[in-house]
């Protein structure tokens, strides 16, 4: 009835397992971008009600010319997460570094996205690094010595709680080095409703989006979850200042995964991602409390995006 699963990654599994017996039952959204999961993100962004991709891109078309300006011209720029494929070259064709730096996790993402970006860029000097940026990673030789141009765009750190974001940032530090740039996208605190809509879209994307977690569990795992024993719920939660995506049990529910037996209550959910929103003020803090100074940041007119750029911040005495 199943497609063999040889090829279950054990990480995937333990995470599930684990996630599903824990006392709030959750599972780590990377989970949620299988080839389906990624399509089905791709299509969220053009969505009407989904305003961070189109406002973070309008951001760059403005302001990558003042980035340039202050962050200087000819440097390297190390990209945290390849693939960005809309808005990378944006930033590149306003900076002109001399090298570019694509860390991604998974190879395969890396390779596409850096042939196409070296087909658009012919004398760019690319060099993937294949590497969880989690960690501080060491940097190609190639870009030893020159300026750093760290760029996070998506406002992927808003999936993270704020200790977690800390640990990145400051990796990301680590990594970039003394003297070094960070432009990142963060999505700002807005209007309730306009988040609902963004994360609960009309056409039903965000919830296939979600959803297709429980049909990945049953294609790669030894699993048979009734996924229409489940809706998707996008929820405001204002004490962490998030978005949370839950899949909610519509009904008493009974299955097993991997030999392993669960129930869910009518109403129970599993937690599948956080998006938290940053206020001006909450983001410089999370910026400083990891080493970076914010230098400047960019808003739409409606404030509901922002695109900061940060510098590292030099050890000294302080009070
Ligand atoms: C890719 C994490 C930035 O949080 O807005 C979109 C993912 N989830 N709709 C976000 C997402 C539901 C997205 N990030």
């Amino acid at each position: 009835m199943h497609a063999p699963r040889q090829s279950a990654d054990p990480a995937f599994r333990g995470d599930v397992l684990a996630g599903l017996k824990a006392p709030i039952p959750a599972i780590p959204a990377r989970w949620l971008y299988d080839r389906r999961g990624s399509e089905l993100f791709e299509e969220i962004t053009r969505l009407p009600e989904y305003y961070p991709t189109r406002t973070e891109r309008a951001l760059l078309e403005e302001h990558s010319a003042d980035v340039a300006r202050i962050a200087g011209i000819g440097d390297a720029v190390i990209e945290f997460g390849s693939g960005s494929s809309t808005k990378t070259p944006l930033l590149l064709r306003a900076v002109a570094p001399s090298a570019y730096v694509p860390i991604d996790i998974s190879g395969d993402f890396l390779r596409d996205s850096a042939a196409g970006l070296q087909a658009e860029f012919p004398d760019l000097s690319i060099h993937p690094v294949e590497a969880d940026f989690m960690r501080p990673i060491r940097l190609p030789a190639a870009v030893e010595g020159l300026t750093k141009l760290g760029f996070f765009p998506g406002s992927t750190i808003g999936n993270l709680v704020p200790r977690t974001a800390t640990d990145l940032l400051r990796a990301m530090k680590d990594t970039l080095g003394e003297g070094s740039w960070l432009l990142i996208g963060m999505d700002r605190t807005k209007p309730v409703d306009v988040l609902l809509a963004a994360y609960d879209d009309a056409a039903g994307v965000t919830a296939a989006f979600n959803l297709n977690l429980l049909h990945r569990i049953n294609a790669e795992l030894e699993a048979e979850v009734p996924v229409d024993a489940f809706r998707h719920r996008a929820i405001w939660n204002d004490r962490m200042s998030r978005m949370e995506m839950h899949l909610e049990a519509v009904r008493d529910v009974a299955f097993r995964i991997e030999g392993e037996s669960f129930t869910f209550r009518a109403g129970q959910t599993i937690h599948t991602e956080n998006s938290h929103k940053y206020g001006l003020r909450d983001s410089r803090l999370l910026l400083r409390a990891a080493g970076w100074a914010v230098c400047k940041e960019w808003t739409d007119p409606d404030d509901w995006f922002a695109l900061i750029l940060a510098e590292a911040e030099p050890p000294r005495f302080a009070p």
